[in-house]
């Protein structure tokens, strides 16, 4: 594994491998391999969880970190993300975890840069979110055991969720028994293209599912405002305490990437009692994860 861009382009060795790696972070039993080494963190998306456990993962590390500042950068002045990152490399920077609002950049700017600096895919607009999904599936992995044959249930704005993508690729990877759920106008358009079962209804998607991953309403990349209707939405989709107990296996975990619209998509007393706490375990989990990352792309056997 050479950088981590999509989880498409990662083999299930490389995953498990990230998962025993975080294992072993988790529970003291692997020092860094990758102490004195330096990480740029380029956000020019809003972001906490992400931005935060990268950077604790790597101070666990012993790495040195830089928040990069897009805003008071020279990329206002006209210099190109090519031309920023090469010099982020001559500085002394290894490694850069990157999150842009546009689909696919990551995956540009490394076919441009000529020099054997790390990318790490923080979010790419509505592309892929891979170090998420490996945190979801840490976290399953930790809570079900494995997810062969498991129903796990995606439900909210699929349409426009990079993590639901990269959740799909890695657990059709592990024969995961995957569903949807979405009002049609927020569903993936090219829905033949996912091995995936899709439903307008909710009390049926959920029906003995295992996992019920829950989704934002990302307001901010609709293109109409105050669409969807919140209160219809809320409605028909938000996951509460009463429909996870009369639909979902009697052992369900709750899931959701955050941040989350509380009363939205999810019932707030969902989120406080200690069904919701997985979703902090989850944020938890995500920096092991991100440190068998860094840890794997930076450490003596990827070396460059
Ligand atoms: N799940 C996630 O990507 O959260 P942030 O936007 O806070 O990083």
């Amino acid at each position: 594994m050479k950088h981590l861009i999509d989880i498409e382009n990662i083999s299930k060795e490389d995953i498990l491998n990230i998962i025993n790696i975080a294992k072993e972070f988790k529970t003291g039993k692997k020092c860094s391999d990758v102490t004195g080494k330096t990480l740029a963190l380029m956000f020019y998306e809003n972001s906490t969880r992400t931005r935060c456990s990268f950077e604790i993962a790597a101070k666990k590390l012993s790495m040195n970190v830089i928040n990069f500042d897009a805003g008071h950068s020279s990329l206002s002045k006209g210099e190109s993300l090519k031309d920023t990152i090469e010099n982020l490399y001559f500085l002394g920077v290894n490694a850069v975890i990157i999150r842009h609002s546009l689909s696919g950049i990551i995956n540009n700017v490394l076919q441009l840069v000529k020099y054997p600096i790390k990318f790490v895919n923080g979010g790419d607009g509505t592309h892929a979110h891979p170090s998420q999904a490996l945190l979801d599936f840490y976290t399953m992995i930790e809570k079900i055991g494995n997810v062969e044959n498991k129903k796990i249930t995606i439900v909210g704005d699929v349409s426009h969720s990079r993590v639901a993508k990269s959740n799909i690729a890695l657990l059709s990877k592990f024969s995961a028994d995957i569903h949807l759920c979405a009002p049609t106008y927020l569903q993936f358009e090219n829905i033949e293209a996912f091995k995936v079962q899709y439903h307008n209804d909710v009390k049926e998607a959920i029906d003995g599912a295992n996992v019920v991953m829950v989704l934002r309403v990302q307001n901010e990349r609709h293109e109409k405002e105050g669409y969807p209707d919140s209160g219809e939405y809320k409605r028909l989709y938000e996951i509460d305490s009463k429909l996870l107990k009369q639909y979902a296996a009697d052992d369900v975990i709750l899931m959701h990437p955050g941040p989350a619209n509380r009363n939205i998509e999810v019932s707030s007393e969902l989120l406080d009692n200690q069904v919701g706490k997985t979703i902090l375990e989850q944020a938890q989990n995500g920096v092991f994860v991100r440190m068998a990352i860094l840890n794997t792309l930076l450490g003596d056997r990827n070396a460059s």
